[in-house]
């Protein structure tokens, strides 16, 4: 079939893979390439069972793969034929040099940048899809417009606003669609290109234009605001712990004024995930390196709260249990940063898993989607944790149950066969306020929450 145009997207992850697979859904006559260095991640992309687990993807993959869609290792071939390029490769923190623990690494791209320039034989517009510090889109200028050849590459900035777990639904029916262009003729071009993409399937009053640099800054801002909703609420539960108040009486009823808005206000074990925190460390580098240190550290206060709620659990439990973890066969019931997702990047449960083992405690650790992800993240202490797909096997013998991912099957568990496996006093600690503690109390837990007395 001869298509209408050619797509490429660079980076088979959480981010490409499911918007990919959502273009080629609703494109049927554009074919849509994704290629990545990594085989196995290709070859699961290819097979029935995906690497990444996110509700609905599969049907929109299994859909579209074969027919517009293709995953390859071919990262040369997919360069060459592609009119459009989405960059989505990893922009980890940097952990080394200048800016290491803040910055952005961007060496994944700059790499990608580089082979696409190698590569091209004809003009490209490529589209950072990644989330990138701002005016990165001025690195990627330089260097594909570098080249000997006379091409002529346009950059376009379109970050992706998806959250896992929730990625096809906020993929299918975006609240909107940011595309930065530069404002030059070429720019204007590049960008509508970008725009008849989405146009598709989003209506245009969703979609919106922007310049590079604002479009670029905005994605770190979303998140620098949604992280700094939940850090907020976090702050206020552990004042109402020390003062009878009910974060979730709070938040409904500030939730209620329209200013505020009910969203992003539920109290927790803390934020995880691959973006909050990293992009807002990225934000106070920036601030830092334009010259404003309070900027900077007014947003990572935002990370500092959130690392202090991650690590005050344990020391709940601890004050609970007697002062004193050593030796107690703690269960964990989940890994994943939150429920819907196997992605267990920067999640309050490792914190916790971690501060179990400090103590001297032995977790067990139970997770419907995130067992793999667990062990990998814990490889250089395996021998102190024990994992268990059986949740009520979990907490067999336990001292204490701790809640740190909100999936469903923990609210619909038989809480009565828990409490009558475990040593007494059964002591539980729902991270994530899903469970009904009074029926819990009733049947004899002893029970705590986060942001109530
Ligand atoms: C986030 C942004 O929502 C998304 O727009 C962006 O593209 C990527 O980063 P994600 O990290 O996938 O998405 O998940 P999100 O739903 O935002 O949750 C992030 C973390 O905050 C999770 O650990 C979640 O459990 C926690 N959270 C969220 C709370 O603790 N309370 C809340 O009220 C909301
Ligand atoms: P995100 O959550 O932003 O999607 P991931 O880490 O899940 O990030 O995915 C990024 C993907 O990019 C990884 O699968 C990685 O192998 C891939 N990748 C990194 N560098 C390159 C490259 N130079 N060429 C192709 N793929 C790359």
């Amino acid at each position: 079939m001869a298509f209408d145009k050619r797509i490429l997207c660079i980076g088979a992850g959480y981010v490409g893979g499911p918007t990919m697979a959502m273009i080629a859904d609703k494109c049927p006559t554009y074919k849509i390439t994704v290629v990545d260095i990594n085989p196995a991640r290709i070859a699961a992309w290819n097979s029935p069972n995906l690497p990444i687990f996110e509700p609905g993807l599969d049907e929109v993959v299994q859909r579209a793969r074969g027919r517009n869609l293709f995953f390859s290792t071919d990262v040369d071939a997919g360069i060459l034929e592609a009119d459009i390029i989405f960059v989505s490769v990893n922009t980890p923190t940097k952990t080394f040099g200048q800016g290491s623990g803040m910055a952005s690494d961007l060496q994944y791209l700059e790499k990608t940048a580089r082979q696409i320039m190698r590569v091209s034989q004809g003009p490209k517009i490529v589209v950072e899809k990644s989330t990138l510090p701002v005016r990165t889109a001025e690195a990627l200028d330089h260097i594909l417009n570098s080249n000997d050849k006379g091409i002529r590459f346009e950059i376009v900035s379109n970050p992706e606003f998806l959250a896992e777990g929730t990625a096809i639904r906020d993929l299918q029916n975006p609240d909107r669609v940011l595309i930065g262009h530069h404002q030059t003729e070429s720019g204007k071009v590049a960008g509508q290109a970008v725009v008849d993409i989405y146009a598709h399937w989003v209506p245009a009053d969703r979609i919106l234009t922007t310049n590079v640099w604002s479009s670029e800054l905005t994605k770190l801002t979303a998140n620098a605001f949604l992280a700094q909703r939940v850090s907020s609420i976090n702050s206020i539960s552990a004042l109402c712990e020390r003062t009878g108040a009910d974060v979730e009486e709070v938040a409904q009823v500030i939730g209620r004024d329209s200013r505020i808005g009910n969203k992003f206000l539920k109290a927790s074990i803390g934020f995880g995930g691959s973006c909050f925190k990293k992009d807002i460390l990225n934000l106070a580098y920036l601030c830092q390196h334009y010259g404003l240190p309070e900027v900077a550290s007014y947003w990572k206060s935002v990370v500092d709260i959130n690392e202090w709620q991650q690590h005050r659990m344990v020391g709940r439990m601890l004050e609970q249990m007697f002062n004193t973890l050593a030796g107690k066969r703690i269960a964990v019931f989940g890994f994943a940063f939150k429920a819907d997702t196997g992605d267990t990047r920067e999640s309050p449960a490792h914190t916790v898993v971690r501060d179990l083992l400090a103590e001297r405690a032995c977790p067990v650790i139970t997770d419907p989607k995130a067992m793999k992800e667990a062990q990998h993240d814990l490889a250089d202490v395996l021998s102190l944790v024990q994992f268990s797909d059986d949740p009520y096997e979990a907490a067999n013998g336990a001292h204490a149950v701790i809640v740190c991912t909100e999936w469903a099957q923990f609210r619909t568990l038989d809480w009565k066969r828990v409490y009558a496996s475990m040593e007494k006093p059964a002591f539980l600690l729902d991270g994530r306020n899903i469970l009904d503690l009074s029926a819990l109390r009733a049947i004899g837990f002893e029970v705590q929450c986060v942001g109530k007395g």
